[in-house]
């Protein structure tokens, strides 16, 4: 059954989901995977992306397609939105027309302004500051990997991002510890780390350290994401020196547990945060991380919509 409490919300943020929220939308996600669930809307999910999407995207629209539902893509550079037409009024229009909108934007007021506005579920498709919709995939991959996530530990390793701010209230909610290994300057939001020591459960620590040796001693998944995000492309040369030592390769691999899994949300820079042998050895997960954001979306949706 979908999660009934997340009936008509939204999820801006990944600490949005209660710890028993994000453990039934894992375990719904899993029943969807497996078959075991085969939930149907005939909803419409409008995709309104700012940024260069392929996994989102699809996965999003793959998972309402599957659903029974259709999909209408929002690009702004074709709406009015993207010639200065306001949020609010955008957001007023769609809500008459879709059952459910994904925004992927820059700053995270903008998203919070489409929330405002609209009163179906708006979902955090990426922001600047948070991507919790790959956090949700990352979570349902760690746990088939593993059997449960609780008591698990996870490094993460590179810039203190918005994929990095939504792991680590993921982890937090669910019990994983986490180790985050950044250069000094590029730490994660401290506003962000203090939510996550608030919610964290089952005795879940969050570290953040510059020592990535130290970061993935023992652990059982290791994480990273590229160095320079959108919108920092100009960024990317400068920061390559800066951020070589937390690449993810078998040096800093033979630290972790012997069974320890690989994980990346991609796009990958090969060579830059992940070897090309890392990312392609048997301790990978990314093709089934990658796949699980089609699942973890599809139990999402139909938990916003009050599916069954
Ligand atoms: N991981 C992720 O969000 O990928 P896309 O940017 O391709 O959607
Ligand atoms: N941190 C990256 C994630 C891409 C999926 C970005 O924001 O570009």
């Amino acid at each position: 059954m979908s999660v009934k409490s997340l009936q008509g919300r939204d999820l801006l943020e990944l600490a949005d989901l209660s710890a028993a929220e994000l453990k039934n939308l894992l375990q719904f996600a899993a029943d969807l995977k497996s078959g075991i669930k085969k939930p149907t809307c005939r909803k419409v999910l409008g995709l309104l992306f700012y940024k260069a999407s392929t996994r989102t995207r699809v996965s999003f629209s793959t998972a309402i397609y599957q659903l029974g539902g259709q999909v209408i893509d929002l690009n702004p550079k074709v709406t009015q939105v993207g010639r200065g037409e306001p949020i609010s009024d955008t957001a007023r229009v769609l809500d008459r027309y879709l059952d459910i909108l994904a925004v992927r934007t820059f700053k995270q007021e903008d998203l919070e302004t489409f929330a405002h506005y609209a009163k179906i579920p708006v979902i955090n498709a990426l922001t600047d500051l948070e991507h919790p919709c790959q956090i949700l995939a990352d979570l349902l991959t760690i746990q088939e990997c593993f059997g449960q996530l609780s008591g698990k530990t996870i490094a993460y390793l590179g810039d203190g991002n918005n994929v990095v701010h939504s792991l680590l209230l993921g982890c937090a909610l669910s019990g994983v510890s986490i180790r985050i290994a950044t250069p000094a300057d590029y730490q994660p939001d401290r506003a962000i780390v203090e939510k996550g020591k608030a919610i964290a459960i089952d005795g879940a620590e969050i570290i953040v350290t510059s020592d990535p040796v130290a970061a993935v001693e023992g652990v059982h998944a290791l994480y990273t994401d590229v160095w320079a995000s959108m919108g920092q492309e100009d960024l990317a040369e400068e920061r390559i020196p800066i951020f070589q030592p937390y690449q993810i390769n078998s040096t800093l691999l033979s630290h972790a547990d012997p069974e320890a899994i690989v994980l990346h949300c991609l796009p990958a820079h090969r060579g830059e945060e992940i070897t090309d042998e890392a990312i392609e050895g048997k301790q990978s997960r990314v093709w089934d991380q990658a796949e699980n954001r089609m699942h973890a979306q599809k139990a999402l949706m139909a938990s916003l919509l009050g599916t069954d």
